[in-house]
């Protein structure tokens, strides 16, 4: 069995982040968003995938997963190129996939649950349904006498608060379907007026409810919700690099060659490779990538990417870009929010 995970689109909600690199690469608690998807359908036992490049960085995403071995898994490329919808992603692999049944998952999603309701493949598609706050930011579904009877995609007037989550079971009728479907007024061929297609044709499409956690990382405070999520269900406790004079309470995880020094750490707490704390307090909620420098800090609920460096701050709900330097020669007392993209200098 294979599965696509898509790593195209534009990521526009999550600039300046996504300048230099497509958001499915955002590393959270050590892995990027779409690594915690990869090895979750490793999990259920699939381990041939095809991942979908985009105009954004695609070497990026080569350069991380590569022919998938260190993942475990096969990976091959699929170029999509400029972003003209979910099913225009889905109808470029139909030559990878090969007449076999597949899953498509979004690589900014992220699903704790029902997979394994997915891999049961009953009809010709199978999705999962969420019950939502804000159904106009999703693709929603109308049910029926346990039946699906209609899907439309971020409908202004909702028609359900039961939206689409983004990983999906099709069979190969899905490409048909694909052939038939017009773009929609954002100009992109959605792949829910696909299985639209199915359902206006009479195939069967099957749906599970699924009542855990689940997030589209499309906007910054998603990624801090998924940092909170991840970190709070799978963080492993562990010390792996060294700690000296320090406090640390609750779930940390500390990389090797990663330093800690007069410092206090409130787990759950992620520290990268390499990375060195000093004279700070960490946590709790917060994931520091590899080759991070924090000195005389404050960080909370934060997200601090690879090489970034902070000294002096007091940051709270903050994602700070790769290899971006925020120091302050006074401290203050006042927490500071920063969305900060790659290789950004602030001296306040
Ligand atoms: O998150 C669930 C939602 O995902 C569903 O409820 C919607 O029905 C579905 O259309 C999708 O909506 P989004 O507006 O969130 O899709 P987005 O443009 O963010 O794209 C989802 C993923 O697919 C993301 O990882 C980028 C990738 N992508 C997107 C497009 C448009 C591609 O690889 N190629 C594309 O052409």
């Amino acid at each position: 069995m294979k599965a696509i995970i898509l790593h195209g689109g534009q990521g526009t909600r999550l600039r300046p982040l996504t300048h230099t690199g497509p958001k499915q690469l955002i590393k959270i608690g050590g892995k990027p968003v779409s690594q915690w998807g990869l090895e979750a359908l490793s999990k259920v036992g699939i381990k041939e995938f095809g991942i979908v490049l985009g105009n954004n960085h695609p070497e990026k995403v080569v350069e991380y997963y590569g022919d998938g071995s260190k993942f475990g898994v096969s990976i091959t490329y699929i170029y999509q190129g400029e972003a003209l919808g979910l099913a225009d992603a889905v109808k470029k692999t139909e030559d990878f996939v090969g007449g076999d049944n597949f899953i498509v998952y979004l690589g900014d999603n992220v699903i704790l649950e029902g997979l394994e309701e997915l891999l049961k493949f009953q009809g010709s598609a199978s999705i999962l349904l969420a019950q939502v706050e804000n159904p106009q930011r999703f693709g929603v579904a109308q049910i029926k006498d346990g039946r699906i009877i209609r899907l439309v995609e971020k409908p202004k007037e909702p028609i359900s608060d039961l939206a689409l989550v983004g990983v999906y079971a099709f069979t190969p009728d899905i490409f048909d379907a694909i052939n038939k479907i017009k773009p929609s007024w954002r100009g992109e061929l959605e792949i829910t007026d696909a299985i639209q297609k199915l359902i206006d044709e009479g195939k069967s499409v099957s749906y599970h409810v699924i009542r855990g956690w689940w997030k589209d990382t499309g906007t910054p405070e998603d990624l801090l919700d998924a940092n909170l999520k991840l970190l709070d269900n799978f963080l492993v406790e562990d010390n792996n690099g060294s700690v000296e004079n320090s406090k640390i309470r609750g779930r940390v995880y500390i990389s090797p060659q990663a330093k800690v020094v007069n410092s206090d750490i409130r787990g759950p707490v992620y520290i990268g490779k390499g990375s060195v704390v000093e004279n700070s307090m960490i946590g709790p909620y917060t994931s520091i990538g590899d080759e991070c420098k924090i000195r005389d800090s404050e960080v909370t609920n934060s997200l601090l990417l690879d090489r970034s460096e902070v000294s002096g701050v007091q940051l709270i709900d903050s994602i700070i870009g790769q290899s971006s330097k925020i120091s302050k020669k006074v401290s203050s007392f006042h927490g500071s929010r920063f969305i900060v993209g790659e290789n950004t200098v602030l001296q306040l």
